[in-house]
């Protein structure tokens, strides 16, 4: 590998690189994301690599390990280059066929391709499945085209030129106003404009500054950055080069969690890379700037993902935020000036240098300008990373994206911002998201957290759900938020007991109020949303479980009680044996009945009971019906003979 010295040589490099390629040349890329890891694609690869040794077409047949495609759900995937033409859910025994079929003969394995669900109709190309073809993917789209561990991957699309225009043809100052032109907002939570903050942490007084990325990633379901990092590091790293150049550092942070293995195996790779070929280091690219990067593994608390929490980490200490101001711009680490960007935000900067800003401008809306990667996950049939242009609206992404709700079931909410977002309804769902219309129905944006709920989610119980995280991941440093978490997971708890009471509601509301305004760190500040979006949307469901002791969605354990209709009971014995509890008596010829008293209401013989009978009733709010006296129940089941 040859250092290189100049935006020509790279240019050459480039050259090199592709001039050994050929684009018509068969390439099987195969997804080796974390989630498709954990459902085999590593059995997978070795499959692919024998075979293809076996059929002897090591020169004809490239392999290629690629970083998360976002269809997770259908993982692990497989495309077949140039023509694209993609295999989901492979298993180790079907690459034979790929090969012997569709590699060699060109032929479509139909069985293996994605069957739309509305038309039944298969989809060979992996652009035109649904799930993809709706989607604008600027900053996640390389993820499926290269190798996270080869840097002439990254090269042969473009990568660090980018780089190169910003060292050579602009000035820190100009780069500056050029994200600001794009008007870049963080994707990390808070949607602050990134060209200002650069512009603060430049300004401010002091030779030593740094800058951080921030890749904690907490939010319970999102993984986007995770994503991002294992797929496609170099796009991180050169945005960050870029944006330490336009600040005046000479020495950054990549903070990652514990948890992200892969992130951190790929990311060390892309920095030793990039420090062989003299994107890092000293006299980048022969420029004169000097910058080193250096990796730090969080220990994977929420609040440690929270800006002065994370910098206080890296310097060893426990991560608890510290009031602000002293923003990190004047004051972060080791009271340096100090940027910190999320991991999307970075990756977003070379789009914006090598594109432009007017270009970045013209996607999405007025006040939300690009793409954002969103985790959609829950309730919802095509689960995965997707990216969307600001301002597509939360219906066309549920339903046209993701594919609608599973069996059948009505939509209910959507929660958007992870656990410090709110619960949007139904009458929302034509809303543009972006960072003023979340704020505006009172969630955020936060890092992209998508999870969606069906009739069958209990908004209270989510609502309890969220709090009880917080209350466990908040660093209990200031009163407002870790007394008030306490006492709203007390009272949250007992509303979904059963035990709640009428001023237990306003009792909540205002300890929002309280929370939003006297907490130290937006954990606090933002840590009501989920409850006030809750009772603003649902407060029905809040009395219904207060007042009438029923939880409509049928999910509040201690409100619910079940029962087998004696007319629909067929004695067929599925619930009786399946009882863990053993509380369902009866026999071949006698109709069941569920001991109240045995049942610990686990679901089970509400879900095993086939559907053509539906003899298990779920209630709440309202008496179990006495079951039919001894002899009757015999009665029943001999009369059906
Ligand atoms: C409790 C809490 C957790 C946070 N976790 C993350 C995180 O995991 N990743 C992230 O980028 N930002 C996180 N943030 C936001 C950061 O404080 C900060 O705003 C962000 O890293 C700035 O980058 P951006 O301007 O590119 O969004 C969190 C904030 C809070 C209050
Ligand atoms: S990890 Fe394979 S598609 Fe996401």
């Amino acid at each position: 590998m040859a250092r290189i010295n100049s935006p020509t040589e790279l240019e050459e490099l480039r050259q090199e690189i592709l001039s050994q390629r050929d684009p018509d040349k068969p390439c099987i890329t195969l997804c080796s994301g974390t989630a498709c890891h954990a459902t085999g694609s590593e059995k997978i690869a070795s499959a692919i690599e024998q075979e293809i040794e076996k059929q002897g077409l090591e020169a004809e047949v490239d392999f290629r390990r690629t970083g998360c495609h976002g269809f997770c759900e259908r993982g692990p995937i497989v495309v077949i280059y140039p023509e694209e033409i993609c295999y989901l859910q492979i298993k180790p025994e079907d690459i034979p066929e790929i090969i012997s079929q569709t590699v060699k003969e060109k032929k479509v394995i139909e069985r293996l391709l994605y069957t739309d669900p509305t038309t039944g109709e298969k989809v060979t190309y992996e652009s035109e499945i649904p799930f993809y073809n709706n989607q604008e993917r600027l900053v996640f789209g390389p993820n499926r085209r290269i190798d996270p561990k080869s840097i002439e991957d990254y090269l042969a699309i473009g990568g660090y030129r980018a780089l190169a225009k910003a060292l050579f043809e602009m000035k820190p100052e100009e780069i500056i106003e050029e994200v600001k032109k794009a008007n870049l907002r963080g994707r990390g939570g808070g949607g602050f404009p990134t060209g200002r903050k650069w512009e603060f942490c430049r300004n401010a007084p002091g030779d030593i500054k740094y800058v951080v990325v921030n890749c904690d990633e907490g939010d319970p379901g999102a993984y986007m950055d995770r994503a991002l990092m294992e797929g496609n590091p170099h796009s991180v790293l050169e945005g960050l080069i870029i944006g330490a150049y336009a600040i005046g550092s000479h020495e950054g942070f990549v903070y990652v969690r514990q948890e992200y293995p892969l992130a951190v195996e790929n990311l060390n790779i892309a920095i030793k890379q990039a420090e062989e070929y003299g994107f890092l280091g000293q006299n980048i690219l022969g420029s004169g700037f000097d910058f080193i990067v250096n990796v730090h593994r969080g220990a994977g608390a929420f609040v440690s993902g929270e800006e002065t929490g994370l910098l206080i980490s890296l310097q060893g200490r426990a991560g608890e935020p510290r009031p602000r101001p002293p923003y990190p711009a004047i004051r972060g680490l080791w009271d340096k000036p100090t940027n910190i960007n999320n991991v999307e935000t970075w990756a977003n900067v070379p789009l914006i240098i090598d594109r432009g800003a007017e270009w970045f401008a013209s996607i999405g809306t007025e006040g939300s300008k690009g793409t954002k990667i969103f985790s959609l996950v829950g309730k919802v049939n095509n689960t995965g990373l997707v990216e969307v242009p600001m301002g597509m609206s939360l219906r066309d992404i549920i339903y046209n994206i993701g594919g609608g709700i599973p069996g059948g079931k009505k939509f209910k909410a959507v929660q958007t911002g992870g656990p410090s977002g709110g619960c949007i309804p139904e009458e929302f769902l034509d809303s543009a998201v972006d960072f003023d219309e979340l704020t505006r129905l009172g969630s955020i944006m936060g890092s992209g957290g998508l999870i969606i709920m069906d009739e069958d989610t209990c908004v209270v119980d989510v609502a309890r759900y969220f709090v009880d995280f917080l209350c466990d991941e908040s660093c209990g440093k200031c009163i407002p938020c870790r007394e008030g978490l306490r006492h709203m997971r007390e009272l949250l708890n007992d509303i979904v007991e059963g035990k709640g009471k009428e001023e237990d509601i306003e009792l909540l509301e205002e300890l929002s109020r309280v929370m939003a305004k006297a907490s130290l760190c937006a954990l606090g500040t933002t840590a009501a949303n989920p409850v006030l979006t809750t009772l603003r949307y649902f407060r029905d469901e809040y009395r219904a479980h207060v007042e009438e002791k029923r939880c409509p969605a049928l999910v509040c354990k201690e409100l619910v009680s079940y029962y087998i209709d004696p007319a629909k009971c067929q004695a067929c014995l599925i619930c009786l044996r399946n009882c863990p509890a053993e509380a369902i008596s009866g026999a071949r010829n006698q109709i069941h009945v569920i001991d109240q008293a045995k049942c610990t209401k686990c679901d089970t013989c509400f879900d095993v009971c086939p559907a053509r009978f539906g003899a298990v009733k779920k209630i709440s709010g309202e008496p179990v019906p006495a079951p039919p006296p001894e002899k009757e129940r015999v009665l029943v089941k001999a009369k059906r003979g």
